[in-house]
């Protein structure tokens, strides 16, 4: 792999599950990281335990927030668009609250965030705009029509930003991860057992049934797809959605 030791990534979410894993390895090829999370403790924790990362507080949805950290950052090469929000909710009995907070976080940060460092990137012509979408952008489940309807925008809205920087040296893709081992599932594994009765196995076992491999995603191979399209020799690689959940959506 190419080293990245001249880059400098933003990693939104970047201090827990995929986003921490995504963090690690763009600094183990050699990158500056800026994590930027809302959970301000947990970004504190990683800055201090990890070499060339600075933590900022940083909530997507806050567009004053944004401004702020993209004006005193150095210029973004990798903006990697990760922190999301999920819940399981059935579509009748979904609020509107509930419908716009995910929409906010998961489509309206990422369209807010990558604004904010496109100007920059097109200056120096060249960057990479990575947003981790889903399984669910490609394809519907019950009870998570907010959260799959924006992982669909988000795939919507980078194949077409893709084309509208086809001539320069930006890329951007999504990546969608299958079910992976994070505290994302972790609290989905909670909400079967609470609402069904069943048992964690029983719960685990549902959720690993879309998966061909029959297991959770790890963080890391995610991180590892993420390292990948930083790569030069990724260039022709743009406006993709790389699915990486064992053979799920052939
Ligand atoms: P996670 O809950 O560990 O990470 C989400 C991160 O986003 C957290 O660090 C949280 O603080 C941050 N965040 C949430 N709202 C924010 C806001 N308003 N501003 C700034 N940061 C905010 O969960 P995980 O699994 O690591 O999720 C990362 C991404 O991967 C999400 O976009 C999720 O939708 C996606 N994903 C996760 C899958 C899974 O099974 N775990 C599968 C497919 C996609």
């Amino acid at each position: 792999m190419q080293s990245l030791e001249d880059r400098h990534a933003l990693v939104t979410g970047g201090a827990t599950g995929i986003g921490l894993a995504i963090t690690k390895s763009l600094v183990a090829a050699g990158a500056r990281v800026t994590v930027a999370s809302r959970n301000s403790e947990r970004v504190t924790a990683v800055a201090a335990e990890l070499e060339n990362v600075n933590g900022v507080t940083l909530d997507v949805t806050n567009p004053k927030d944004i401004s702020a950290v993209f004006e005193q950052s150095e210029p973004v090469d990798i903006l990697v668009n990760n922190a999301g929000i999920a819940f399981a909710v059935p579509f009748e009995e979904m609020s509107l609250e509930q419908w716009s907070a995910v929409m906010a976080v998961n489509l309206t940060g990422v369209f807010l965030c990558t604004q904010a460092v496109l100007a920059s990137m097109r200056d120096r012509d060249q960057g990479r705009i990575i947003n981790i979408a889903s399984t669910a952008g490609l394809k519907g489940a019950p009870y998570i029509s907010a959260y799959a309807a924006s992982k669909h925008g988000l795939i919507g809205m980078t194949r077409s930003l893709a084309l509208e920087l086809a001539t320069t040296g930006i890329t951007a893709n999504c990546v969608c991860p299958g079910f992976t081992d994070t505290d994302m599932v972790a609290d989905a594994i909670t909400n079967i057992t609470s609402k069904t009765g069943r048992s964690e196995a029983e719960a685990l076992a549902e959720l690993v049934k879309h998966n061909p491999q029959r297991r959770l995603v790890t963080p890391e191979e995610v991180a590892d797809t993420v390292l990948w399209l930083c790569q030069d020799s990724s260039r022709s690689i743009t406006g993709q959605s790389i699915v990486i959940a064992g053979g799920d959506i052939t």
